[in-house]
């Protein structure tokens, strides 16, 4: 994707490279030749009209950088022009020529438009001087637009940081794929960035004006998330006192991202698929199709061919969605990345928390390196977060960063209260911590517990009896 980055520092697309082009519009045809043969004298590359319609014939066939633009002509009024030339190119110099230049002739011609303004008969040098400045000021002007285009374009790769050889794919992959309707899977542990990359899809496509809408659909009810998606008509439930759109149509002509589509009930990917396959729907309750153009870029942080496997997941809808997978590599998998990204945190939240730039010393930088971020790159930009927030001198020293990941308090517990304990005992009693910590995190919900760690519900909850474990409350409200 670098390449279409590319900012452009050459001559804008059209005109052609040199001095510059010129267009005398003027009727008097010695007033033309003269300043024909001055100007191509000095290099421009100049064409010359006789009356306002030439002139705005000649606009429309090739650009120019400047126009010398006769005030008065025999067809049209130059102030008149004015407008008419902008419209064609809004960023062309003009200089406006006159004999009878009064001053109110020239604040007239300022304020429509005009660059500037020449008296005749003129001064070779000073005229120019004066075409030498506004081709120049087209030119920069010009550039600068084209400057701004390519950052913008390039904005939304470079908010993804990465320099590793499975990032590097990923952005070239993603550089492939963003211009086509084609579905997107993404997949990837928690944190590595598959929002970041659906939205990098949608802006480097054509879509991009158009809505790009997230939906978790891990964390709905499926009759809920039913009528999000597909929208209800009055009456269709109970509490379905108004019509209402679903985010299918409001994604119309953009992008729909399905995050966590592993967590969706097997009905509702049952009409998934089918929108998926006949890009139609109903509204809940309702009897009119509706034909919609929208992208599925779908995400999930577990395996979906497991869950193809375990019954949980249509194999159908599974095929459909893979067209194009893309997987983001845990952290832990680049660690060469980590650097790039703890400068680039470390640059967000000094700016947005306006405080100066620190450095990293590399004490703090080799901790860094060595932990294995089980929440990747969200792992990382809270823990610089909170360094920079924390930080009160120009440097982020290992003393502002997480006991746990500076390596501070790693001796257990257990070995400091019972010295005579077996290894076992030892690792029994890690487990039995870690195991406890985790539920602590996940509201005492072994299932996501069992997720996150990567294993079965079965097998965490065998753990669960044989080490004791109690449990607190049953699943998250
Ligand atoms: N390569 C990257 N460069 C810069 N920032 C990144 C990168 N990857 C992720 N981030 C940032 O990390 C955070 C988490 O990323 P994101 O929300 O895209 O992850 P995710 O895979 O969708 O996670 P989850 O599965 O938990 O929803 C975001 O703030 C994102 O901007
Ligand atoms: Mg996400």
């Amino acid at each position: 994707m670098s390449e279409a980055a590319v900012i452009s520092r050459g001559t804008p697309p059209g005109l052609v490279p040199g001095q510059g082009s010129v267009l005398i519009i003027d009727d008097e045809a010695a007033i033309r030749e003269s300043l024909q043969t001055l100007l191509e004298l000095e290099g421009y590359d100049v064409e010359a009209a006789a009356d306002g319609e030439e002139g705005l014939a000649r606009l429309g066939e090739r650009p120019f950088d400047l126009v010398l633009l006769d005030l008065a002509l025999p067809d049209r009024n130059g102030l008149e022009l004015l407008p008419e030339i902008r419209a064609i190119d809004p960023q062309l110099s003009i200089i406006m020529i006159t004999a009878y230049g009064t001053v109110e002739d020239a604040v007239r011609a300022m304020q429509s438009g005009a660059n500037n303004f020449l008296q005749k008969p003129w001064d070779n040098e000073k005229l120019l001087a004066d075409v030498r400045a506004a081709v120049s000021r087209r030119r920069t002007e010009e550039e600068n637009i084209q400057l701004k285009r390519a950052l913008k374009q390039r904005y939304n790769f470079e908010s993804i940081v990465g320099k590793s050889e499975p990032m590097l794919k990923i952005f070239d992959l993603v550089g492939q794929v963003a211009p086509s309707r084609s579905t997107v899977l993404l997949q990837g542990e928690s944190g590595t960035g598959k929002e970041l990359i659906a939205k990098a899809l949608h802006l480097n496509s054509p879509r991009r004006d158009r809505p790009f809408v997230p939906v978790n659909t891990g964390s709905m009810p499926a009759d809920l998330l039913e009528s999000t998606l597909f929208g209800h008509v009055k009456g269709a439930f109970t509490s379905a006192i108004a019509s209402k759109k679903g985010l299918f149509e409001i994604a119309d002509r953009g992008t729909l991202f399905l995050d966590e589509i592993g967590s969706m009930g097997i009905e509702t990917q049952a009409k998934i698929l089918r929108v998926l396959q006949d890009r139609k729907f109903m509204h809940l309750g309702g009897v009119h199709e509706i034909q919609v153009d929208v992208r599925i870029i779908a995400a999930t942080n577990v395996d979906l061919r497991q869950l193809v496997r375990e019954g949980k997941f249509r194999e159908d809808l599974f095929y459909r969605l893979n067209v194009i997978t893309i997987d983001l590599p845990a952290l832990r998998q680049r660690k060469e990345d980590i650097p790039l990204l703890v400068d680039f945190f470390l640059r967000k939240y000094s700016e947005e928390n306006q405080q100066p730039l620190r450095r990293v010393t590399p004490e703090a930088l080799r901790p860094l390196m060595n932990y294995a971020w089980p929440g990747n790159v969200r792992e990382l930009e809270n823990v610089m977060e909170r360094a920079v927030v924390l930080s009160s001198s120009t440097e982020i020293s290992p003393e502002l960063l997480p006991d746990h990941i500076a390596g501070r308090g790693t001796t257990l517990p257990v070995m400091e209260t019972r010295a005579d304990a077996s290894l076992f005992e030892v690792m029994e009693e890690c487990e039995r911590q870690i195991i406890v910590a985790m539920l602590e995190k996940c509201g005492w919900n072994q299932t996501e517990a069992a997720d996150r760690f990567h294993i079965p519900l079965s097998t965490l909850n065998q753990k669960i009896k044989r080490l004791n474990i109690e449990i607190k409350k049953k699943g998250r409200e």
